[in-house]
């Protein structure tokens, strides 16, 4: 029974490497709603998949099977909560990889049907988004906000509360797929952010003049725009796209070339650190062009930036003085919110709650699933 002040959400996230649950819990009056998390619990596959430099679905898919019970009960225990106390189960749908999705969906459809509460469909990049407002409140709207994680590098516009318009994206590779093949063939760890970043601290971001790509033709794959943003996006095709794929290969040939010129002897930590800061200047400068310029043509009040990339603390800093710059605040989830968690699927789901979205038991994973 929904209480009118309370109502109590159950998140699961598994669509990659990581087993989440959260419970999020929305307090006060239609015109008063908070948000708090009451836990939000996240088993890293991590150490699993670090051998192989990459995720293995079906290690992942097993992994989640054998984690997402322990990991439900705990996020309970932490918020203190009881089965009987949850007024909804939220899910990640998609996308995804689907080994790893039909685990959480499979394991919230149950609890639906036991729990005889509804089940709260959730789109990943939506709860990305939705971190931002789980811990900032509301941003003022529209906003520009960009999704930036291992697999996609997304701009939208927030015009209103849980509607979200695409108005860019990477045409191949992911900006976080950009630093996870970097650090590979520089020989460092997976995932390749948190070093690249701790890394790039050391080094001088000009030492190298990797290439920024411009996108300058119309994208034939393109999501429909919405109908007001069409006329913008005819007149400036791929301006709020992005390209990573050709900045990867330019760092592979070069790290080639160093290699061959060296011999049998190894690049030194600090070519290392001017590589890993040269090419981490390549990546934020179309990450926040494109986002500001997508700001000052869509008119927005604020930005926002979230996923798995936006704990980069060189793109923080750097955000933030161009806010301050252009006049407009910038939200990032907190660092724990970047990467993939459950409490940030539990929002999701209580906007779909909201919007009266409820999923049928016949839900099933998307491994493609739009936006
Ligand atoms: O959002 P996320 O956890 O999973 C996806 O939805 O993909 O994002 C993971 C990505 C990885 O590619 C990882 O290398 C990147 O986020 N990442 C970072 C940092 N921390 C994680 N990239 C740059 N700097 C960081 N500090
Ligand atoms: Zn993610």
């Amino acid at each position: 029974m929904v209480n009118d002040s309370i109502v109590r959400v159950l998140g699961i996230e598994t669509s990659c490497d990581e087993t989440a649950a959260a419970v999020v819990v929305e307090e006060g009056s239609l015109t008063t709603r908070v948000w708090k998390i009451d836990s939000s619990v996240v088993a890293s596959q991590v150490d699993i998949h670090r051998e192989w430099g990459g995720v293995v679905p079906e290690l992942a898919s097993r992994q989640h099977v054998r984690d997402i019970c322990g990991v439900v009960e705990k996020a309970l225990d932490d918020a203190s909560a009881t089965w009987a106390a949850l007024d909804a189960v939220a899910v990640t749908q998609g996308p995804g990889l689907v080994g790893s999705l039909l685990v959480g969906v499979a394991f919230a459809k149950t609890l639906s049907f036991s729990l005889e509460i509804p089940l709260l469909p959730v789109h990943h990049l939506a709860g990305h988004i939705e971190s931002l407002f789980l811990e900032n409140g509301n941003l003022p709207l529209p906003a520009v906000v960009l999704v930036v994680s291992g697999g996609h590098t997304n701009l939208y516009v927030v015009r209103e509360l849980g509607d979200y318009a695409q108005i860019g994206r990477t045409r191949d590779d992911a900006a976080g797929e950009a630093f996870d093949k970097v650090s590979k063939l520089l020989d460092l760890s997976y995932p390749g952010g948190p070093i690249i970043d701790q890394l790039a601290c050391e080094g001088d971001n000009q030492a190298i003049d990797f290439p920024i790509a411009r996108m300058t033709h119309v994208d034939r794959n393109a999501a429909q725009a919405v109908e007001s943003y069409s006329v913008i996006m005819r007149q400036h095709p791929g301006r709020f796209d992005f390209s990573f794929s050709g900045l990867k290969t330019a760092v592979k040939r070069y790290v080639q070339a160093r290699k061959g010129s060296l011999g049998s002897l190894k690049l030194s930590p600090q070519e290392i650190a001017d590589i890993c800061a040269s090419f981490q200047r390549a990546v934020i400068k179309p990450l926040l062009g494109h986002t500001c310029d997508a700001a000052r043509t869509f008119g927005a009040r604020s930005i926002g930036i979230a996923g798995g990339v936006s704990a980069n603390s060189q793109l923080r800093l750097e955000a933030h003085a161009l806010g301050n710059q252009v006049g407009l605040p910038v939200f990032f989830p907190s660092l724990a919110l970047s990467t993939d968690n459950a409490a940030m699927i539990a929002a999701g789901g209580l906007r779909q709650f909201h919007h009266g979205v409820s999923a049928p038991l016949r839900l099933n994973a998307e491994a493609s699933l739009p936006l």
